[in-house]
């Protein structure tokens, strides 16, 4: 299955608001209001992030000179709160970093410019902050940089560019924080990135992807594995470096993708832009995972002429517990009022957020100082109100037209976005991002019936959940409407294959292959399903065509190794594999096998490294744990075979053979009754196997308790009369 998203990214385009000429009346002062007393610390912590040489305001407000030039205005903009830029209306969401003045401040710098601005005591004065250019963090653990840069015209419209920025590791690495340098700050009014996860945008433009391609909207396929988009990765000059949340850092693979969207003003001359992205790494995986949601209404948006209170709304309700850690509202110049809210089960609502005056260029991301807890069953509201009359300053229309959703920023949009990350989840139950997913593709195909991407990603997630049956239903709605979707057909067989229905999986793979004209993914699909029924011969046939036909993939060798191997070949088979590695130094299926191997043909300590990569790569795999558990075992490392194992019985604690080697392994190193514990376990899920209780008989008897050792020698002679152990086993017991 591949899971489709559809990005929208943020468009915006300038619309300068002229302001009246602040009064100047002046009024005797009360108290000695100095900038080196009170305003200077007030400007400092509120001001100069965006007014300091080089920032995104349009004069520094660093030295008293700088501030006595603009008093009367600071006074006019603070009194109107259009100073500092801060949308979010105080009481409905407790954000972080929230820029506001209490009224007190506002009160000061009132009064300072109104008793004639001054300077007071020097020597009391804060000293300015002070901003370089370098990284924030201290150089970061990887730098990317576009490939070319991008040179802006001196006039005309805004420009979206997306520029990819290819992940050059052969390690994933989980990423902390991450800071976005552009060369040119001034012009650069914010910028997103996304993780194309396959690369998939750089496949679709490989002529053009150096130089950036034009657009403000990008769809990448997110590829076969669920893993949805957790983060706001969004940047303007004047935000801090973006600092992830404890436990929540987000991942880059091999071959992943980086792309960074840029909305660009020219600035009246030309200007060659650059860009550079520093990522600051964490060796601790996430241990939170956090997921995207959109509640969105574009499809209702038709805003005649001259409407002024055009509403337009969505909710979702949450299948499961949710802490929300940031949101992100998005309309363009004619939405006013923006809102989003909850309604608790018990009936309670909770304001999310709530802007009255939205103005799209102040849009930003708002991260909850303290997250906010949504219980499941919780409705999440979101309620937008758009102004297309000519009193709407930013109309960009005089007179007003009629406006329609779309994706240039003269059309409109409808999205509020939240960060949630699942809480009190039940152990051992599905991914809640999965549940999540579910219960918003299910909202957005109710909605909108002729949505496929929905229905299709709907039908991935249930896919997902296991439940095969539906989402075969849902596939095969998909292909009633689009009959030659190859991804669709491939999707289905994955699902009927897993519901074990082979044949009709083989057919749409085949017909993934005949409609397609990128089939690499069906055919690689059908070649596993050969391999899984264990016909190598066409296992093999259908890799080699591959290799022929796609692209260089390390699977398709290591699939053709397994292949080969099935079939006896194993000296080709090791070369195919030694091919993979070469590809992608952590294909795991050449890890394991060639693993493997080593456990045959030794040394030992061959085998632990690879196998050793390979859990590194999948550490849910409880297999290639067992394997690795052998290759200490065999190396004298019953220590580390033990922890290996004890880790594979939890991952699959129903596997009885698991049990068994775990009992033979502390029998091993001495420790009997774990042993004899065991070796019971895997008999309770393995009644019937006879040489079980013989090795129960063996422990039991080690451990001076002949009585339960007849007893167990017994059973087995029971299960298998010609049990020869067993019998030699019953006849070396002492006599009762
Ligand atoms: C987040 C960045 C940011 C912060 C923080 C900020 N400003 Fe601004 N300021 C701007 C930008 C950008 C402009 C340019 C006009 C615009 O964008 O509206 C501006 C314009 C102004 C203007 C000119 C307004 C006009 O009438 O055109 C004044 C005065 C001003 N800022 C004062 C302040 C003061 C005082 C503070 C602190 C209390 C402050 N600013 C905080 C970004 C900021």
């Amino acid at each position: 299955m591949r899971f489709l998203r559809c990005l929208s990214l943020v468009l915006v385009c300038c619309v300068f608001l002229s302001r009246l000429n602040p009064s100047r009346a002046m009024r005797a002062a009360e108290a000695p209001v100095t900038w080196s007393g009170q305003i200077a610390s007030i400007v400092y912590q509120n001001c100069a992030t965006c007014h300091h040489p080089g920032g995104s305001g349009p004069f520094s407000l660093l030295t008293y000179r700088d501030a006595y030039r603009r008093g009367p205005q600071m006074v006019q903009a603070t009194q109107s709160r259009y100073m500092p830029p801060w949308l979010p209306a105080q009481g409905y969401g407790d954000f972080s970093g929230a820029r506001r003045l209490s009224d007190e401040q506002l009160r000061l710098i009132r009064n300072w410019v109104e008793s004639g601005m001054p300077e007071g005591d020097v020597s009391r004065a804060p000293a300015p902050p002070h901003y370089d250019a370098t990284w924030q963090l201290g150089k970061p653990d990887l730098i990317l940089t576009i490939e070319r840069p991008y040179t802006l015209a001196a006039s005309g419209t805004d420009v979206f560019r997306n520029f990819v920025l290819p992940y050059p590791l052969a390690l994933a690495h989980y990423i902390r924080a991450m800071e976005i340098r552009p060369s040119v700050p001034q012009v650069v009014h914010h910028a997103n990135v996304l993780i194309d996860r396959t690369a998939s945008f750089r496949h679709r433009h490989p002529g053009d992807w150096e130089d950036g391609v034009p657009g403000m909207e990008l769809e990448v396929d997110a590829g076969n594995s669920f893993d949805p988009d957790s983060h706001f990765l969004f940047w303007k000059p004047d935000t801090p470096v973006l600092e992830e949340p404890e436990g929540m850092p987000w991942r880059l693979d091999v071959g992943n993708d980086l792309i960074l969207n840029m909305h660009l003003k020219p600035s009246g001359k030309p200007e060659t832009i650059g860009a550079q992205i520093g990522l600051y790494f964490t060796p601790e995986p996430a241990s939170k995972h956090p997921m995207l949601l959109q509640l969105e209404d574009d499809r209702d948006l038709d805003i005649p002429a001259g409407e002024r209170h055009f509403v337009v709304q969505d909710e979702l309700k949450l299948p499961v517990d949710v802490d929300v850690f940031g949101i992100y509202p998005h309309a363009h110049y004619l939405g006013r009022e923006l809102e989003g809210w909850a309604v608790l089960p018990n009936g309670q609502k909770q304001w999310l957020i709530r802007i009255l005056n939205w103005d799209i260029d102040r849009q930003s991301v708002y991260r909850y100082r303290d997250p906010v807890f949504l219980p499941r069953g919780t409705v999440v509201h979101m309620h937008y109100v758009y102004d297309n009359s000519e009193n709407n300053v930013h109309n960009p229309n005089t007179p007003p037209i009629r406006v329609r959703a779309g994706n240039r920023s003269v059309d409109e949009m409808a999205h509020l976005w939240i960060q949630v990350l699942p809480i009190n989840v039940p152990k051992g139950g599905p991914d809640p991002r999965l549940l999540l997913e579910q219960a918003w593709m299910e909202h957005r195909v109710d909605r909108n019936r002729g949505d496929f991407i929905s229905l299709y990603n709907l039908a991935a997630a249930l896919a997902g959940l296991g439940r095969y049956t539906e989402a075969t239903a849902d596939y095969r709605k998909v292909l009633a409407a689009h009959p030659d979707d190859e991804r669709a057909l491939n999707s289905l067989g994955a699902a009927l294959e897993n519901a074990g229905d082979w044949q009709e999986a083989e057919e749409a793979f085949r017909r993934a292959i005949a409609a397609g004209r990128e089939t690499c993914d069906a055919q690689f699909n059908l070649a596993g399903l050969k391999l899984k029924r264990s016909k190598f011969g066409e296992a093999e046939q259908q890799f080699r065509a591959m290799l022929r036909q796609c692209p260089e993939d390390a699977e398709t060798d290591s699939g053709l190794g397994v292949a080969l191997d099935g079939e006896g070949d194993s000296k080709s088979a090791e070369a195919e594999f030694q091919r993979a590695l070469e590809l992608d130094p952590g294909d795991f299926t050449a890890l394991y096998h060639l693993g493997e191997m080593a456990i045959e043909s030794g040394p030992p300590q061959r085998a632990i490294d690879l196998l050793e990569k390979a859990t590194a790569q999948r550490p849910d795999d409880a297999d290639s744990r067992e394997r690795l558990a052998l290759a200490f075992a065999e190396s004298g490392r019953p220590g580390d075979a033990l922890t290996q194992l004890g880790e594979a019985v939890q991952l699959k604690p129903g596997d009885a053979n698991l049990h068994a080697l775990l009992s033979q392994v502390l029998a091993g190193a001495g420790q009997l009754q774990r042993a004899i514990d065991e070796q019971n376990q895997a008999l309770h899920l393995q009644p019937n196997d006879a040489d079980g209780w013989n090795n129960l008989g063996v422990l039991e008897a080690r451990a001076g308790k002949t009585a339960a050792a007849r007893a167990d020698f017994r059973h087995a002679l029971q299960l298998a009369p010609d049990h020869v152990q067993a019998r030699a086993n019953l006849a070396r017991l002492p006599p009762p």
